[in-house]
């Protein structure tokens, strides 16, 4: 695979919309692409701070890391390629668009997985005074009604994900099942809690247990994180 790169047009177009300042009269030689590219690059986050986390072991949450770390490399690996494609303009041919549908996958394994880690590692319970709480009686009627939903959900047959989704359009939550990373996400969908279902989270510590470690994973919802991608504007 070739490596991306820029020319100076393009760079100066993105250091526009990046803010970035560049030098007066600075040659050409010395356009700081790494910089760009650096830009343009995700990085996998640091999610050791959960190691210790009850009902999760070492060796399960350290696997898990580094299948996510693979999903941002992956991410990075696909959208360089899809970069090249395009500048060399081989955009109309089959392995554009395999790949084209690739990043999906790669990259909502990535941010489901961030979103996923992000929102453990929290102790306690979920504010009754706060507008998640809110949130989820006006949708379910009470907070036992959403978890019994979405444990449910989560206990289903098959491999997946369970995502408590805010629709930005009325406010409204819903509980989804999804398959896979790249299908099933509704439209305008705001991910509240995510708790993965893939056997890769559990098996390691619980066999085939599925409910024991969904009880731990409410066990370590991190409600304060959660509350905050709340969609304050809405409902
Ligand atoms: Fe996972």
């Amino acid at each position: 695979m070739k490596s991306f790169s820029i020319d100076r047009r393009q760079f100066l177009f993105m250091s526009g919309i990046m803010g970035i300042t560049l030098i007066a009269g600075e040659p050409e030689t010395s356009i700081p692409k790494t910089q760009a590219e650096e830009k343009m690059t995700y990085n996998a986050k640091d999610y050791n701070r959960l190691i210790g986390m009850e009902g999760f072991s070492e060796t399960l949450l350290k696997n898990h890391f580094t299948l996510y770390q693979g999903y941002v490399t992956n991410t990075n690996k696909v959208l360089e390629a899809l970069g090249q494609m395009l500048k060399e303009g081989k955009v109309a041919t089959p392995e554009y668009a395999e790949m084209k549908r690739r990043l999906g996958w790669e990259f909502n394994g990535m941010r489901l997985h961030e979103f996923y880690f992000e929102n453990l590692g929290g102790k306690g319970s979920v504010s009754k005074t706060g507008k998640l709480y809110q949130k989820l009686v006006e949708s379910f009627g009470s907070y036992e009604a959403w978890e019994k939903d979405f444990k449910a959900t989560g206990a289903m047959r098959g491999i997946g994900w369970v995502v408590l989704y805010q629709d930005i359009l009325s406010g409204k939550f819903i509980n989804f099942w999804i398959n896979e990373h790249d299908g099933g996400h509704p439209s305008g969908g705001m991910p509240i809690l995510i708790m993965d279902v893939f056997e890769h989270a559990f098996m390691i510590d619980y066999g085939l247990k599925r409910a024991d470690y969904i009880e731990a994973f409410f066990r370590n919802i991190n409600w304060t994180e959660t509350e905050k991608r709340l969609l304050l504007h809405k409902g």
